[in-house]
């Protein structure tokens, strides 16, 4: 049996096509097909002028949905580690950015190493990684691509924008890498309700974003790329004057938690379970805990019977109450959960099923 982290996976793969959704051994990670497409084409329908799609990989981490958003005119990939960029190059996606920091000689040796075959785009926040860069880059002969990751409120990684954010640029210049442009994440934002103050706020972040690529361009260095943006709030930052491209990567499964701050999407994704134990008028105890679903953002619930109601997530058993004597559920039943986390979630799992009308259609292989 395939395993990750020690756990087995359920052996059904690519066998499992035209078999009922309600045949998989579970726990089993579904994703709603017809829900998947809606929320992809939503995505790409208002990605169609001067601003980009570029979704981020992390999201799915699945190469043929990958390839997928590329077919559906998406210019790249965006990813947040150096082995999914690698991942990505291998199977033929070339234009990707990491949009995220990498340090240390191991890795900023491998990034260059890849640099050599495809001209990937790293982010940098720092002197020191630009040094390592810049050694390795002449010593492997390799082009290397960066964008300056600017710091937009989230406080995690990035520089200050504005006069920290040029110093860092004219570094890299200086140092003979070639510097493409800017990218910021305004995730702190992305879980605001829509409405004027997350209009405002958004605005205001990216605004922050577009006055560092003023000063950038006004000092003499060309700023190819402005990249920012999620699900949450695509619709602002993909409509700001400057902004060229988006790296939103959760609207394509989505999940129950982010639903309420990005009502363009549905969620596509739930865990299939089994019933494995009764206690009559009390629970019922299924097969699917945290090693299956993600209980960071709350419990789930679960899909298509609010009677049902999740009480407790535990390792391998999610319990579920069923005091609510309408309910009729037995042991070996099959029931979905919402997946209410989707980041945390899909990397536990081997593979992802693709549903239409309660059938496989399709089997993802998730990476790892
Ligand atoms: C740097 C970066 N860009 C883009 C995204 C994708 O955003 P979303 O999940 O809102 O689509 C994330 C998600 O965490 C991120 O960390």
């Amino acid at each position: 049996m395939p395993m990750i982290n020690g756990i087995a996976q359920p052996a059904i793969s690519e066998g499992a096509k035209g078999a009922r959704c309600s045949d998989l051994e579970t726990p089993a990670l579904l994703v709603d097909l017809d829900t998947m497409e809606q929320n992809l084409a939503t995505m790409v329908r208002f990605f169609k002028g001067p601003v980009k799609l570029r979704p981020h990989f992390k999201n799915h981490r699945v190469i043929a949905l990958a390839q997928r958003q590329m077919e559906f005119g998406a210019i790249g990939v965006t990813c947040a580690r150096l082995w999914e960029a690698e991942i990505l190059v291998r199977n033929g996606i070339t234009n990707v950015l990491i949009a995220n920091e990498i340090a240390g000689e191991t890795m900023v040796k491998r990034f260059v190493e890849l640099a050599g075959e495809s001209p990937v785009i790293v982010a940098v926040d720092n002197r020191t990684v630009v040094n390592d860069l810049t050694f390795m880059s002449r010593r492997e002969g390799a082009e290397v691509n960066v964008v300056v990751d600017v710091d937009l409120g989230l406080e995690r990684c990035g520089v200050k924008p504005g006069e920290p954010a040029l110093a860092l640029a004219r570094t890299v210049v200086e140092r003979g890498l070639k510097f493409r442009g800017l990218m910021g994440y305004e995730g702190h934002l992305q879980a605001l309700c829509p409405g004027e103050e997350k209009d405002h706020e958004v605005r205001c972040a990216i605004g922050r974003l577009i006055d560092s690529k003023c000063m950038i361009e006004k000092a003499g260095i060309p700023v190819d790329i402005v990249s920012c943006g999620g699900t949450g709030d695509f619709r602002i930052a993909g409509r700001v004057p400057g902004v060229t491209e988006n790296q939103a990567g959760s609207f394509m499964l989505m999940d129950s938690w982010y639903e309420p701050f990005a009502p363009d999407f549905k969620p596509a994704l739930s865990v299939l379970a089994t019933v494995i134990s009764k206690t009559p008028g009390e629970r019922v105890v299924v097969d699917s805990g945290v090693k299956a679903l993600s209980g960071e953002r709350g419990l789930p619930t679960v899909k298509n019977d609010p009677a049902l109601r999740l009480k407790a997530l535990h390792a391998e058993h999610a319990v579920i109450e069923t005091t609510d004597s309408s309910v009729s559920v037995n042991v070996g039943d099959k029931i979905e959960i919402w997946v209410r986390y989707h980041d945390g979630t899909v990397h536990l799992h081997q593979r992802m099923y693709g549903i239409r009308s309660g059938a496989v259609e399709e089997v993802f292989e998730v990476e790892h």
